[in-house]
C-alpha cells in the first residue's frame, strides 16, 4: 500500500513538474543550417538554455532552403507557439509567414540576422555586425603599420551571403576602414573586384569563395611564387569563406611561410585549427552562448509583459528594430586558448589536429 502511495506521489510530482515546464510557454527556433558550424552551436545553445529556463522548444534547421524555413515556421505557428525566434537564411524573404505569426499575436525575435522589409518582427538579437567588419580591417591596418609604411601591399576581398543582412554590414565595417589606404595607394586590389556584388559569396560557401579565388589567382596573381606579383591580404568576411580562400592558396602551392594574411570570424573548429598552424592570421569570436542568454532572456521578459534590455536599434526597410548588440571579440593564436579553450567553449581534444 506505502508502494502504492509512493508510486501515485510521485506521479502527481512528475505531472506537476511537466505543467510547470510547459506553464513557461513553447518557443519556436528557427535555424538556417547544419552545414555550418555556428549555427549547430546557437541551435544547441538555444535549446539548452530556453530548456533550463523551463521553456519547451521546437529547434529547427532549413539546410539553407528558403521554402524549408517558411513551412518549418508556418508548422509553428500551427502548434501555437508562444515565441519565435527566428535565424533567416534571405532576411527578405519570410514576410508573409511572418504576417501570419504577427496575426497569430506571436511575438518575433531575429535571430543574428535581421528580418528586412516586414514590420512583422520585434525585436533583434546580434553581435555589432559593423564592429566585427571593423575589427577585421583595423587588424590589416595595425599589423602592416599602414599608417606608417612606405611599401605598398595587396589585398582582396571575400564577402557574405547577398541575402543576409549581415554580410553587407560585415563588409562595410571592413571596407570604411582600410578605405583611406586603398585612397592612398598603400593598398592596391590587383583584380579590382572592390565592391560588395562583386565579392559576395553565395549562401557562404567555402567551395564557392575558393572557386573565385582560384580565378583571381591565376588571372592576377599566377607568378606570385616565382617572383611575380604578390598576394599579400585576403581580407575574409567569415571563417567559412576563409576557409574556401585559405584551400585555394593552400593548393596553389602556399604554405605557412608565404601564405597571405588571412581574417576569418567565428573561429570555427577548423579555422581556429588553422590559427594555431600558422594559415590563417585572425577571426573574430563571438560567444553564441551570450547570444542564446540574451535571447532567452529577451524571451523570458516578452512573455512576462515587461520590455526586454535593448542596447541597439537596425533599420530593416520599414522599421526600426530595437535590438541587444552582443560585442564581438578580436582572437588570434595568441589569446584562443583563454577565449575559446578556457572558456569551456571548445575542449583542447577538439582542437587538437
Ligand atoms: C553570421 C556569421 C556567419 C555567417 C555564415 C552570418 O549571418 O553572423 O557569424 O559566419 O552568417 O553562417
Amino acid at each position: 500500500m506505502k508502494k502504492i502511495l509512493a508510486l501515485v506521489l510521485s506521479l502527481v510530482l512528475l505531472m506537476a513538474c511537466v505543467s510547470v515546464a510547459s506553464a513557461a510557454g513553447k518557443v519556436g527556433v528557427a535555424m538556417p543550417t547544419q552545414s555550418l558550424q555556428r549555427w549547430n552551436q546557437d541551435g544547441a545553445n538555444m535549446k539548452a538554455q530556453l530548456e533550463a529556463a523551463g521553456y519547451e522548444v521546437d529547434l529547427q534547421y532549413a539546410n539553407n532552403e528558403v521554402a524549408t524555413q517558411v513551412s518549418q515556421i508556418e508548422n509553428m505557428i500551427l502548434n501555437e507557439v508562444n515565441v519565435l525566434v527566428v535565424a533567416s537564411i534571405d532576411g527578405s524573404a519570410l514576410g508573409t509567414v511572418l504576417t501570419q505569426a504577427k496575426e497569430a499575436g506571436i511575438p518575433v525575435i531575429a535571430y543574428d540576422r535581421l528580418l528586412t522589409d516586414t514590420d512583422a518582427v520585434d525585436y533583434y538579437t546580434t553581435f555589432d555586425n559593423y564592429k566585427v567588419g571593423q575589427i577585421q580591417g583595423q587588424y590589416i591596418v595595425d599589423k602592416f603599420d599602414l599608417a606608417n609604411t612606405d611599401k605598398t601591399y595587396t589585398i582582396e576581398f571575400t564577402a557574405g551571403s547577398p541575402d543576409d543582412n549581415n554580410a553587407g554590414l560585415f563588409f562595410a565595417g571592413a571596407y570604411d576602414t582600410v578605405k583611406p589606404y586603398l585612397d592612398n595607394g598603400k593598398l592596391v586590389c590587383v583584380s579590382g573586384q572592390l565592391d560588395f556584388a562583386t565579392v559576395a559569396t553565395p549562401a557562404w560557401k567555402s567551395e564557392t569563395a575558393q572557386a573565385r579565388m582560384d580565378n583571381i589567382l591565376s588571372a592576377y596573381y599566377a607568378d606570385a611564387l616565382t617572383g611575380g606579383q604578390t598576394l599579400d591580404i585576403c581580407l575574409c568576411s567569415n571563417d567559412s569563406t576563409a576557409l574556401g580562400v585559405t584551400n585555394s592558396l593552400v593548393a596553389a602551392g602556399y604554405t605557412t611561410e608565404n601564405i597571405p594574411v588571412i581574417t576569418g570570424q567565428d573561429c570555427d573548429i577548423a579555422n581556429t585549427k588553422n590559427m594555431v598552424k600558422g594559415l590563417q592570421a585572425m577571426s573574430v569570436f563571438k560567444d553564441t552562448r551570450t547570444l542564446a542568454e540574451q535571447t532567452v532572456k529577451m524571451v523570458s521578459s516578452i512573455l512576462a509583459g515587461e520590455t526586454p534590455e535593448l542596447n541597439g536599434e537596425y533599420d530593416n526597410g520599414v522599421k526600426q528594430v530595437a535590438s541587444f548588440n552582443c560585442t564581438p571579440v578580436f582572437a588570434d593564436v595568441s589569446n584562443y586558448e583563454s577565449l575559446l579553450v578556457e572558456s569551456g567553449y571548445y575542449t583542447a581534444e577538439q582542437l587538437a589536429e
